[in-house]
């Protein structure tokens, strides 16, 4: 079994991101992934200080590093806020990519090997592409496989209908391409 987390950049109720990242849930558990979605409300993590961690390493950040490291993929839905990736999710890429207990420097035991995938949903009708170039190249940097399909739901305060589906059919494809690709590369990976 295949397991993939999904990671939304965004805690706001009503969230547009928080929607996609449960439709492309569902889509990577109907090819066959085990889904755990990851609601970064429930962790405490404060914001990353060299300091914070020389004194104790935050148990929330242990317990996500731990989560990503369990999973053969990732899947991060994110807004863009300004052009880039919102502080809440690179604040947890962040914790989530420091060496723990005897490791070194760059183990990255919760990147290293797996595959990624980025989506992102916005009220612009750009639809976060920004962010998602800067998320790749993040995501890249910790040394995951980022798959090459994306998606991106522009104009997202009038995409979803009253049952949070996609209204239109391209990024509602976009999201099976994207999450049957991810579980295949995840499993591949993971050998
Ligand atoms: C600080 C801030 C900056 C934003 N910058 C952008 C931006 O650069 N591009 C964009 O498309 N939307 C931007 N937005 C609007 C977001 O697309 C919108 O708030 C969206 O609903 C956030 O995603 P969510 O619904 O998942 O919370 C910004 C929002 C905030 C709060």
């Amino acid at each position: 079994m295949t397991h993939i987390a999904v990671i939304a950049g965004s805690t706001r109720a009503g969230s547009f991101n928080r929607a996609l990242a449960r439709l492309a849930a569902a889509r990577l558990a109907a090819h066959g992934a085990e889904v755990v979605e990851v609601d970064l409300a429930t962790f405490d993590l404060p914001l990353y200080s060299a300091a914070l961690e020389a004194e104790a390493f935050p148990p929330d950040a242990l317990r996500l590093k731990q989560l990503f490291a369990a999973q053969d993929g990732l899947l991060f839905v994110s807004p863009e806020y300004n052009g880039s990736v919102p502080p809440l999710l690179k604040n947890a890429i962040d914790w989530a990519s420091r060496p723990t207990g005897d490791e070194g420097l760059v183990a990255l035991t919760a990147y290293r090997g797996k595959a990624t995938a980025v989506m992102a949903a916005s009220i612009s009708p750009f639809g976060g592409l920004r962010a998602l170039a800067h998320l790749r190249q993040i995501l890249s940097t910790v040394q995951t496989l980022v798959i090459p399909e994306q998606v991106l739901v522009p104009n997202a305060h009038a995409a979803f209908d009253a049952d949070g589906a996609l209204k239109d059919a391209l990024p509602a494809s976009l999201v099976d391409m994207t999450a049957a690709r991810l579980v295949a590369v995840a499993g591949a990976l993971a050998g």
